[in-house]
C-alpha cells in the first residue's frame, strides 16, 4: 500500500500521524480535485479524469452540491438551528458548514463525521474558523449510526434535547441499498427531536441523455472498481423516500441548482444531484 502520514488528530486532544492511503482513489480526495483542491493523489486524479472523459459533468454536479449545502446553512441558521452533525464532511472547502453557520451564529455547534482519514488530517483546518461555537471532527462510518449517536464526543458536542440539522450532503449516494439507507437515516432520525431538520443532496442519473447513459455506467464502474466506494446513483421518487420522518420543506426534493437559489447559485446546464431539505414535526 502506497501511504503517507499526515498530522492531524485521532481523538479530539491528541495528535498522532494520519495514515492516508493513497494507492487507491478516495471519493473525499477526487471530489476534492473536481472542486479545483489541491488534497489529491495520482490514483484520485485518474479515476476523476476518467470520469471527466466519459462525459459525466461530475464538476458542475460537485460545484452544484456545494453551493446547495452553503445555502441549506443559511437557511437553517436563519430558522435558528445552531447545532449541525454533518456526515460525510469531505476536504475542507470553500463555505465549510462550521464556517458559513458560525458566522450567522457563533455560538453554533457543528460535527463533523466522516471515515476517510483524510479529513481527519484537515481537523485543524476545519475546526478552525470564527466565533465561539464548538467544531468537532470525528472518524466513523454513516453505516453504523448507533456508534455516531454512542460517541461521547457528539454527546459532549451536540445537545440531543435540542433541534440538530442531520447533514447527509452528497454522501448517501455511497450508501448501497444492501447497507441500507432508510434504517441508517431512520436511527439518526430518531435521536433527534421535533424541530430538527434532514438535509440531503443525492447524486442522480435522472438528468442524463440517453446517449450519455454508456458514459455514465462506465463511471459508476469507475468508482466501483477503482475507490474505496462504490457510486449508487438514485432517482428522484426514491432520493424522496429517505424524507419519510421529515416532511420537506418549499421547494422540496428538486435539482441542487433550485433549492433557494441567490445571486451566487452557480450557473448549471442539467440534473447532476437532486437536494432538499425536512423538518421533523
Ligand atoms: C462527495 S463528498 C461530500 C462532502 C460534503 N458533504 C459536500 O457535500 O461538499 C462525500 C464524503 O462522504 C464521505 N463518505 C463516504 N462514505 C462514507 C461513510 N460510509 N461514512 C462516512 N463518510 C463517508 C467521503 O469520505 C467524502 O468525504
Amino acid at each position: 500500500m502506497t501511504s503517507e502520514e499526515i498530522q492531524g488528530p485521532t481523538e479530539l486532544d491528541s495528535w498522532a500521524p494520519v495514515r492516508i492511503d493513497t494507492s487507491v482513489a478516495h471519493p473525499a480526495r477526487m471530489y476534492d480535485f473536481y472542486l479545483g483542491g489541491k488534497d489529491n493523489f495520482p490514483a484520485d486524479r485518474e479515476a476523476a479524469e476518467r470520469i471527466i472523459a466519459m462525459g459525466a459533468d461530475v464538476r458542475e454536479g460537485a460545484r452544484t452540491n456545494r453551493a446547495f449545502l452553503g445555502r441549506a446553512v443559511r437557511y437553517l441558521s436563519a430558522q435558528g438551528v445552531s447545532q449541525f452533525l454533518d456526515i460525510g464532511t469531505g476536504i475542507p472547502s470553500a463555505g465549510n458548514t462550521h464556517e458559513i453557520a458560525q458566522s450567522v451564529d457563533p455560538a453554533a455547534r457543528v460535527v463533523y463525521v466522516d471515515n476517510d482519514p483524510i479529513v481527519l488530517a484537515h481537523a485543524r483546518a476545519l475546526m478552525g474558523g470564527h466565533g465561539k461555537g464548538a467544531t468537532t471532527v470525528v472518524q466513523a462510518d454513516l453505516r453504523d449510526p448507533a456508534a455516531i449517536l454512542a460517541d461521547p464526543r457528539v454527546r459532549a458536542a451536540l445537545d440531543f434535547d435540542r433541534p440538530i440539522a442531520l447533514m447527509l450532503v452528497a454522501v448517501l449516494h455511497f450508501i448501497t441499498e444492501e447497507d441500507g439507507p432508510d434504517r441508517i437515516i431512520k436511527t439518526l432520525g430518531d435521536a433527534l427531536p421535533g424541530g430538527s431538520y434532514l438535509v440531503v443532496s443525492h447524486g442522480t442519473g435522472d438528468g442524463v441523455a440517453e446517449r450519455k447513459r454508456p458514459g455514465l455506467d462506465e463511471a459508476v464502474d469507475v468508482y466501483r472498481n477503482r475507490s474505496t466506494a462504490a457510486l449508487s446513483l438514485r432517482g428522484k421518487a426514491r432520493i424522496a423516500e429517505f424524507f419519510a420522518d421529515f416532511p420537506l420543506v418549499e421547494p422540496g426534493l428538486v435539482p441542487g441548482q433550485d433549492w433557494r437559489p441567490d445571486a451566487e447559485t452557480p450557473p448549471a446546464t442539467m440534473v447532476t444531484v437532486y437536494g432538499g431539505v425536512g423538518r421533523k414535526p
